[in-house]
């Protein structure tokens, strides 16, 4: 029998102030995704179900399925965040202390996560920075603007697909994006990691994560349906209220996601060096994460700089 692990040993677990604040939005994020997660002819999380063949199936016209659930994914653990990493808050705070007016891109968010994360590092550096949040969908930037609204902070929002937009080169002292490499297919790695070094500043950084590992495969489709319905049993007391009696329908949310979330894991360092062969200096360490389909997983942190 295969065993179902709740907290792989020694990874992060969910904090208490994240688990209030995350009660209070997830409800909100899942009737956002439902107005504000449009249609896109290109890019995108619904490029998973497309990619599988699922073109028919509704997680192929919208995102909806994914920014909608991805907050009580999040309360039981089981998807990627910022805080599954400890080097953040260093990595960005000794560039925003050496650069403490410095204009940053989040390329890409799930969610207001990595807006927690850099708010956590702009208040350890002391600094003023100008914070720009783009993403292909509106809902993860609602979410960003809802985060920015209740800690005061004045961020500008753009929905645009990051892989084609415009965006003048050299605007960035910073880029943060967590696992978007591990988002988006093999052929498009090279795209946006050129994409980013082209945007960055003299002398700016690039910090990102990348999960090691194979194909999502259909058995661990199916191990992580399985563990979303065991730890939502095991957890049910931190859910939002609201979820009472809809927990039929929430193990249908976990079941969808499951089926479509993809990863394009990356294979080894190597593929690291060689896609940011054009950074000057970039460093990689290895760490161990508590895992989406495969708990728990190994990751790469990524600090990489522009001469
Ligand atoms: C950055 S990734 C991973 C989420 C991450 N682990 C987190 O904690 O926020 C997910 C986001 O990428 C966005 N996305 C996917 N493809 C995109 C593209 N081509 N351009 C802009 N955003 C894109 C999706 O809409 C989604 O909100």
């Amino acid at each position: 029998m295969r065993s179902l692990s709740v907290r792989p040993v020694g990874t992060y677990t969910l904090d208490s102030r994240t688990r209030e604040l995350l009660i209070e939005s997830a409800p909100l994020m899942e009737s956002w995704a439902a107005t504000d997660c449009g249609s896109k002819d290109a890019g995108g999380m619904e490029e998973w179900a497309k990619i599988q063949g699922l073109s028919e199936a509704p997680p192929a016209a919208r995102c909806d399925w994914y920014h909608g659930t991805w907050q009580y994914l999040r309360l039981l653990n089981l998807v990627a965040v910022p805080p599954w990493y400890e080097f953040y808050l260093d990595a960005l705070s000794n560039v925003l202390r050496r650069r403490p007016n410095s204009k940053v891109l989040i390329s890409a968010a799930a969610d207001y996560g990595m807006l927690a994360t850099l708010h956590e590092a702009t208040r350890a550096a002391q600094a003023t920075p100008h914070i720009m949040v783009y993403d292909i969908c509106r809902t993860p930037l609602r979410s960003c603007q809802w985060y920015a609204e209740r800690h005061g902070l004045a961020i500008e929002c753009e929905c645009a697909n990051l892989l084609t937009c415009d965006i003048p080169e050299a605007s960035f002292d910073l880029i943060v994006t967590d696992e978007f490499l591990t988002v988006i297919k093999a052929a498009d790695k090279p795209v946006i990691v050129k994409r980013w070094r082209d945007l960055l500043k003299p002398g700016g950084t690039l910090v990102t994560t990348a999960m090691l590992g194979g194909p999502t495969t259909p058995e661990l489709r199916r191990g992580y349906a399985e563990n979303a319905r065991w730890l939502l049993e095991a957890n049910s007391d931190s859910f939002p209220l609201h979820l009472n009696g809809r927990h039929d329908e929430l193990l249908k949310l976990f079941h969808l996601f499951a089926s479509v979330h993809t990863r394009y894991m990356v294979t080894g360092e190597e593929e690291i060096r060689r896609l940011f062969d054009d950074f000057g200096k970039v460093s990689c360490v290895r760490t161990v994460t508590p895992g989406e389909c495969v708990r728990p997983t190994d990751s790469f942190q990524i600090v990489a700089s522009v001469p």
